[in-house]
């Protein structure tokens, strides 16, 4: 699954260039509310794009549904794109998630430009052909693997990020960081967050995007090590469901970043995986992202929405596991009993 990435500090300048070779005979561009304000401008001098076709939707997560992929459908059908048409998505991971399942299912596949604009989205979403929406109260339900033409990847986007949208992709780079090396792990603990668009921010950004971009090359239908990159996920998810479900919603970083915290439990219970590394990591977590509280009462929800992770096989509940950093085991499977463990152990560590 071919899928070129460019790095650019000139965003404006190189998205022209990009489209100069291709042909095509309209160009859609998808944006949410957001990035249709904020995000769009500064794309403006882009003369290409000022006989583009503008397609926007709400912004959020929760519009990751049948119904905008629907109007978008719409949007490009009454537009009238054909096969020769491009669409570039211009967001975060919902805009490149939805757009791109769009375009590869209108026509049976147009071809699709990412342009991700948030650090979550240029760190994992944009990258690596998953496209997809939401479904029946499961995230990513219904989707294809559908690679982007390119990803064009800039940080004049996470200027304006909020230190929240900036932690929750960061979590995504921990992820990268655990999975890889410890080189590529211990760094990210020099960064400083508030200046997203700093030169060590930028290495260590391009540095995750490569482990991702490797593990992908290897392996894009998640046939085996592509299962490395739902490391913390398993859990992350449940939690995710589970702050919707009781209306506190939190961001999909932060979920990741907790889930990670009770995978690494299971880590050090199944493969030994360092106990005084899992301490330190849950000392970071704690101090920028907070806890995310449950009782014994959830343990059930929380089962019941891993039992749909899209690893699992016959009803058996498949993680990825570490042994250390960087030693990845896939295809884990944990009884219920354990998992109920590792949550006792996740609330011991937090003190909840
Ligand atoms: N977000 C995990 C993957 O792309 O495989």
């Amino acid at each position: 699954m071919a899928q070129r990435l460019l790095f650019t500090a000139d965003i404006a300048a190189d998205l022209e260039k990009v489209l100069s070779d291709y042909s095509y005979d309209r160009l859609f561009v998808l944006t949410d509310e957001n990035t249709h304000r904020h995000c769009l401008p500064v794309l403006a001098d882009n003369k290409l794009l000022t006989t583009a076709e503008y397609i926007n939707i709400r912004p959020d997560d929760t519009y990751k549904t049948l119904e905008t992929l629907s109007s978008v459908w719409q949007e490009l059908s009454s537009r009238r794109a054909t096969r020769h048409s491009i669409l570039i998505n211009l967001g975060g991971g919902m805009v490149t998630d939805l757009g791109g399942f769009a375009a590869a299912t209108f026509k049976r596949g147009i071809r699709f430009i990412n342009i991700p604009t948030t650090l979550l989205g240029a760190v994992d979403a944009a990258v690596g052909g998953k496209t997809g929406i939401n479904f029946n109260d499961l995230k990513n339900e219904i989707g294809v693997f559908a690679p982007a033409e390119i990803v064009l990847i800039s940080a004049v986007f996470f200027k304006t990020l909020s230190r929240e949208h900036l932690l929750s992709g960061f979590a995504e780079m921990l992820k990268h960081g655990l999975i890889s090396d410890a080189d590529i792990y211990n760094r990210l603990f020099t960064l400083d967050l508030s200046h997203p668009d700093n030169t060590d921010m930028l290495s260590c950004l391009k540095e995750s995007i490569q482990v991702k971009q490797q593990i992908v090359e290897k392996d894009p239908y998640e046939a085996n090590i592509r299962k490395s990159l739902n490391f913390g996920h398993t859990i992350g998810h449940a939690f995710e469901t589970f702050s919707h479900h009781r209306n506190q919603p939190v961001q999909h970083g932060y979920a990741v970043a907790w889930g990670i915290v009770g995978e690494l439990l299971l880590s050090h219970r199944y493969l030994g995986f360092p106990l005084n590394i899992i301490r330190l990591y849950a000392a970071f977590v704690r101090q920028n992202y907070g806890v995310f509280p449950i009782t014994c009462k959830d343990y059930d929800y929380l089962y019941e929405r891993m039992t749909h992770d899209k690893k699992n096989e016959a009803d058996k509940i498949n993680f990825t596991l570490l042994s250390d950093i960087g030693k990845v085991a896939i295809n884990q499977i944990v009884s219920h009993e354990e998992i109920n463990i590792a949550l006792d152990l996740y609330r011991d560590l937090f003190g909840i």
